[in-house]
């Protein structure tokens, strides 16, 4: 399964495990000691090499920074009670990033050189994934030009990094979301469905405005006519109305999130009917008003499920039921915990062993 690829191994002579402190752990502030990197050099990947955690140099010039060939994804790797560490889903991931850098106009990387990288890279920071529930380690590869030129033009020369940060819960409450109709995350033909840079810039302004009035994250409407809801923040947006599954299909403006499609999968499984199609704010509105709507909650690998209590629209805040613990997002929750920590069957291997 581990595919053995020449990567060149530099270990750090001063580990930093001994500084982790799970009590204190800031999501994304915690890094383990070491990097997997990758050059693209115009024609081929070179230069496989796994290196201590750290700064790197770069031209002021440097094309992303002007131009915006920036690429990344975002999974996790979790510890089971054995002390095996599981990761979940990962070519998918390097499915989507290849997905990315298509739209980017950036070179693609192979799988082979993505997971081996992975792999190593895990294998050699094992310790860095905590045994703990709700625990895992959140791991980023990413991509960026190379190029030091000033034009816009696609660069020739890529780098390809992995790095991993031990986490906890991301959400501990349910949020309060605010329907947002005047900016826009994602237009149709634009970059919406490619997890590059410059959609989580665009989204920062809106989202502090929203958290000015006291909500924790925006629910994405489509750049079209701001008649129907994308996204929940950076994750996928779910309800279950009348006993049903629904969620927005994705498109070209929807991030194709694993979350989501694992939980779609599951429900299915489960016997649960499921719509993936566009939904109106007037649907939702109605559902909310007339007590149809059940649930509601974001997906996504940062929080996994996060159940959303308020649901603001032009002004006017709409509460939702109270979250039961029999709700489909705590079961769904519940049993995509149990997969990833390896407490139940693994029907659709959807888990790699290390
Ligand atoms: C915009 C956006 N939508 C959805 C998701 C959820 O995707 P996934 O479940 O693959 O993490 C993410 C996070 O990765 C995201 O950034």
């Amino acid at each position: 399964m581990i595919d053995t690829l020449p990567i060149d191994i530099q270990q750090t002579s001063q580990s930093r495990i001994g500084e982790l402190n799970l009590d204190q752990l800031v999501f994304g502030r915690t890094f383990a000691d070491h990097m997997f990197v990758a050059d693209f050099d115009g024609k081929e990947w070179t230069d496989l090499r796994i290196v201590p955690y750290g700064d790197m140099a770069f031209s002021p010039a440097l094309m992303p920074l002007h131009y915006g060939q920036a690429i990344f994804e975002g999974m996790k790797a979790y510890k089971s009670a054995d002390g095996e560490v599981l990761i979940f889903r990962p070519q998918e991931n390097a499915a989507r990033l290849n997905r990315s850098a298509h739209r980017l106009c950036m070179a693609e990387i192979p799988e082979d050189i993505f997971l081996a990288g992975l792999y190593e890279l895990l294998k050699l920071d094992s310790q860095w994934v905590p045994q703990r529930d709700n625990y895992s380690l959140y791991i980023r590869p990413f991509m960026f030009a190379t190029d030091e030129y000033i034009g816009v033009s696609p660069s020739k020369k890529y780098r390809f990094i992995i790095f991993n940060c031990p986490v906890g819960a991301y959400y501990s409450k349910p949020v309060k979301v605010k329907v947002e109709t005047q900016y826009v995350r994602a237009a149709p033909g634009g970059t919406g469905a490619a997890k590059c840079a410059g959609n989580y810039a665009a989204s920062l302004y809106p989202a502090k405005l929203a958290q000015e009035e006291g909500y924790d994250q925006l629910i994405w409407t489509d750049g079209a006519e701001h008649k129907y809801v994308e996204e929940a923040g950076t994750m996928n947006f779910m309800f279950v109305i009348d006993g049903k599954l629904v969620t927005p299909a994705v498109s070209d403006s929807i991030l194709d999130g694993i979350t989501r499609k694992s939980i779609v999968q599951i429900a299915k499984d489960w016997g649960m009917e499921v719509e993936e199609r566009k939904v109106s704010i007037a649907e939702l509105i109605e559902n909310l008003e007339n007590g149809r709507l059940q649930e509601a909650f974001g997906a996504g690998t940062a929080a996994v499920v996060s159940p959303i209590s308020t649901i603001g629209y032009e002004g006017k805040n709409f509460e939702l039921p109270e979250i039961k613990a029999d709700s489909f997002a705590n079961r769904v929750k519940a049993y995509l915990d149990d997969i990833k920590y390896g407490r139940v069957e693994d029907t659709h291997n959807w888990i790699v062993r290390l």
